[in-house]
């Protein structure tokens, strides 16, 4: 197999949200990046996008003028895919539909060299039945950036079941070379981070939903007593309900509708509404221009009892991705803290807590409820004994 260097020629696909961004990030490490986009309007508009962004680097010091001319102009848009034919790594961001992937890859497969890797930038869709649709799926594999891609400093890499461990470990080693914090996932749903954050939004909304407190009090309570940058009702409205909501549906389908995951009617509403958050000036809260944004409820008693529930059910997500395997402790603990920005990661947070007085809330919870959605990880059970 062909080593991975700064000479290796780099292929994105998709020049959208993530496409731009990893070319971007591709071409500021020194590498010849060939970027495509099926709409040629898409990548006119990232090009735009990416002169505008550097300048302004360049202009407030924060990388030099031939950082910026370098970086532009070791990107080049491809007109069609037969400009693939020379690179060494090909990393596919486009919409995130298994039919289009699958397609794009068969066709690759027929233009790049026999030893090119192929990596899919997917969020939420299985990397192993992205690979079957190749004749070579060892060669596949899952890169996973997070939003901002030039920006945030995780990537998830995932293997597919027939992902030989020397493009793991060549792809691995080739995008930490571009500053990023690396961790392996599990080819499971939501990998590592989009599957344990999941109670952050899930629980939020529950406690909003049974009129606990407003989504103001949660966010402050979450920030407040927490310490997390952001709550879970503004983050959403950052990230998008659009996608939010997508993910958390995805995640609890191919878990097979397990109860822990299970999306909530509040957040679909919002998504059928167009309230896809900042985005669209309007989500849980309103971004208009004159829009007072409501005042929490700085109560520390309930402030305590939403951040212990909210808290209880992350840790228990935590423990139960660890007992099945979908990351190793360490790595658990990376994602979190650097994926997503949490103050700590959570196995040290439930140690911190007690893992006893976590369970304990679960259990009472479960009791009450009756519900999947609090059934304790087998290991947290164990790690309480
Ligand atoms: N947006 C995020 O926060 C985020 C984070 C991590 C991973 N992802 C994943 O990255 C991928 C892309 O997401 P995005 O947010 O950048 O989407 P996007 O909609 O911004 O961009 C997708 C691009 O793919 C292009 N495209 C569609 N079909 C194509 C084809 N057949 N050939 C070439 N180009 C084609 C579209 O024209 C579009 O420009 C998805 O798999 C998504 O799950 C997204």
């Amino acid at each position: 197999m062909k080593k991975l260097s700064k000479d290796s020629c780099i292929g994105v696909i998709g020049a959208g949200t993530m496409g731009s961004g990893i070319a971007q990030l591709a071409a500021s490490f020194g590498h010849k990046t060939v970027l495509f986009d099926a709409n040629a309007a898409v990548l006119k508009q990232a090009d735009e996008k990416l002169r505008k962004s550097l300048e302004g680097l360049a202009q407030k010091g924060k990388i030099t003028d031939d950082a910026a001319k370098s970086t532009i102009a070791n990107i080049h848009h491809a007109a069609s895919f037969d400009e693939f034919a020379k690179c060494d790594l090909i990393i596919e961001a486009v919409i995130e539909e298994i039919g289009v992937k699958q397609e794009i890859f068969k066709k690759l497969e027929t233009i790049i060299s026999a030893d090119c890797i192929l990596a899919t930038n997917t969020s939420s869709l299985s990397v192993t039945s992205i690979a079957a649709s190749c004749s070579k799926p060892e060669r596949v594999v899952g890169i996973h950036f997070f939003n901002p891609a030039p920006i945030m400093p995780l990537v998830e890499i995932v293997p597919g079941i027939a992902t030989s461990k020397a493009i793991v470990d060549e792809s691995r080693a080739l995008i930490d070379t571009w500053n990023k914090t690396t961790v392996i996932a599990k080819d499971t749903p939501g990998f590592i981070v989009n599957r344990v954050a999941r109670p952050f939004y899930g629980e939020a909304i529950r406690i909003y939903e049974e009129g606990i407190a407003d989504f103001a009090t949660i966010d402050w309570a979450m920030k407040e007593i927490g310490g997390f940058r952001m709550g879970p009702f503004e983050l959403m409205d950052f990230i998008g309900n659009d996608i939010n909501f997508k993910v958390t549906e995805t995640v609890w389908t191919q878990m097979f509708y397990d109860g822990r995951y299970k999306p909530s009617l509040t957040q679909k509403r919002l998504y059928e509404a167009g309230f896809w958050g900042k985005k669209k000036g309007r989500g849980y809260y309103s971004y208009a221009e004159n829009a007072v944004m409501p005042e929490p409820n700085k109560d520390m008693e309930l402030g305590a009892e939403i951040f212990s529930r909210i808290i209880a059910m992350l840790i228990n997500e935590a423990y139960d991705a660890l007992y099945m395997n979908v990351a190793s402790k360490e790595d658990l603990e990376l994602a979190m803290t650097k994926g997503v920005n949490y103050p700590k990661g959570l196995i040290a947070w439930a140690g911190e807590i007690g893992q006893q007085k976590v369970l304990d809330l679960l259990l009472e919870l479960h009791s009450i409820y009756l519900e999947d959605r609090y059934r304790p990880s087998l290991l947290l059970m164990r790690s309480a004994l």
